[in-house]
């Protein structure tokens, strides 16, 4: 946790409304000298530095920029998230904007009190207790004792840590530590809060807190950034977000979920194709017949245009088969099957699956079977599907598990709305299940059981 009130720099630059500017920020860093580098390879790298009075061109080579040009706004009272692959440079953005590292280049201006909680190990002074280290930061931020005392009690029963408040926190567990830290930065009350993965240490019933706690923050007002690689929270809780590739916005948008959804394409999810088309090549060819030729198989909105993967959990999304039919024959039966990504098979369905009187009547020539995928039924991650067709207990077309006509389903994000589940759950489904809770059942009575004092 580290604070910063001198942040005041100008301050009457900056609109009536916005109380952040980052203009054309950069920060460059030179690799081999990285902060994650060994002892002996800093060593190395200062030793060479020290022998070395001007920059070779390998030293050049070797500098990168973690940031390049970076320029944002941001408003009083917005919850701004920050996004991106590992070593994106979101974590430099905050240093910079926390005045822990200098920017190499550009320039930023704040207006308000900034509390930041980044990495564990930063801004509290591992020798002095939980209670000090709450009167240290209080005092950064400018506080006054008495002000500090009037959140004293709020800040220790947030964190949970009452027992421990007299112990040096370097003796406090990671998750010990990191409530605390979050409970500093958040209650006393800044103009501007930046949390960098908070999330990722505390534990589900901790995460809910803290998410709620910095809503709290910016309902009065405020403004809060947000880091982290849980797309769930950030869903939940931001109304602008920033999407960073190699140091450069990619996208900033107050379409959260289209920020999301562009920032999961940016990886690389094996990049399995959710789209099957019929070529002409070998294996595919025993697909050929008179009763359906598949033709086409993709995952698709309801008018049979391809979505591009991954879908979230929460909106439709169909599967969409095409193929032609040159002989009729009333057993032709078209479906698929689902696998997990081990190779677990979840269910087989049918376009038959329905009283006879409800099967469609076929025509020749090109036919389309369109089937809405149940929302929320399978969990986030990578799915397979194959196509099914047979004349039924007759003869396969397409079989299950041996059939080339497959294509890919990814599904992330949109899992549920529920503050709890904001990642990806152990099991095969994700399925949200109804629960009701009530207070007028109770077993013994319901058994008659008698209970003998
Ligand atoms: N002190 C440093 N010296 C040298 N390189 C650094 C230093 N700090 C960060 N970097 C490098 O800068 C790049 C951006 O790092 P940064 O920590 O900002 O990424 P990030 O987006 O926060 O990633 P993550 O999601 O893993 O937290 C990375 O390539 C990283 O290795
Ligand atoms: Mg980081």
């Amino acid at each position: 946790m580290s604070s910063n009130h001198n942040n005041k720099i100008d301050n009457n630059i900056l609109g009536d409304q916005t109380v952040i500017k980052v203009e054309k920020l950069s920060k460059k860093y030179i690799l081999g000298a990285k902060a994650s580098s060994s002892f002996r390879e800093l060593l190395n790298t200062k030793v060479k530095s020290l022998t070395k009075s001007r920059k070779s061109n390998q030293e050049k080579e070797n500098e990168f920029w973690a940031v390049k040009d970076v320029t944002f706004n941001v408003n009083d009272g917005e919850r701004l998230g920050i996004i991106g692959r590992n070593g994106a440079g979101k974590s430099t953005i905050l240093k910079m904007l926390s005045r822990i590292t200098e920017p190499t280049s550009g320039r930023i201006s704040i207006s308000g009190r900034v509390a930041s909680l980044l990495e564990v190990g930063t801004g509290f002074h591992p020798e002095l207790t939980g209670r000090e280290n709450i009167y240290l930061n209080g005092a950064i931020l400018g506080m006054s004792r008495k002000e500090i005392k009037s959140k004293f009690d709020e800040i220790v029963s947030f964190a949970e840590v009452e027992k421990f408040l007299d112990t040096p926190v370097k003796r406090y567990s990671s998750g010990m530590y990191v409530r605390l830290a979050f409970a500093v930065a958040a209650h006393l009350e800044p103009e501007i809060l930046i949390v960098d993965e908070v999330l990722a240490v505390g534990d589900a019933a901790f995460q809910k807190k803290c998410l709620g706690k910095m809503k709290d923050v910016s309902s009065n007002g405020r403004t809060v950034i947000f880091v982290s690689h849980n797309m769930g929270a950030i869903e939940q809780l931001c109304n602008r977000c920033i999407l960073l590739d190699k140091g450069q916005i990619k996208m900033d948008s107050t379409d959260v979920r289209s920020v999301i959804k562009s920032y999961f394409n940016t990886l690389d999810n094996g990049n399995l194709p959710s789209e099957w088309m019929y070529d002409d090549s070998e294996i595919n060819r025993n697909l050929l017949n008179e009763w359906f030729s598949p033709t086409r198989i993709a995952i698709t909105d309801k008018n049979g245009k391809a979505l591009n993967m991954p879908v979230s959990n929460d909106t439709d999304f169909y599967i969409s088969i095409s193929g032609s039919i040159k002989t009729i024959d009333p057993a032709l039966t078209v479906g698929y099957a689902i696998y997990t990504a081990d190779n677990q098979l979840l269910y087989w369905t049918y376009h038959t699956d329905t009283e006879e009187e409800k099967w469609p009547k076929f025509k020749q020539g090109n036919v389309t079977f369109i089937s809405k995928l149940p929302k929320h039924l399978f969990n986030e991650g990578e799915y397979r599907i194959e196509l099914i067709s047979s004349l039924h207990w007759r003869k396969w077309l397409s079989e299950p598990g041996v059939t080339p006509a497959h294509i890919n389903l990814s599904i992330q994000g949109g899992l549920s709305k529920s503050p709890y589940w904001m990642a990806k759950r152990p099991g095969m489904l994700g399925p949200i299940i109804e629960w009701d809770t009530r207070n007028d059942l109770v077993p013994g009575e319901r058994r008659g059981i008698v209970e003998v004092g």
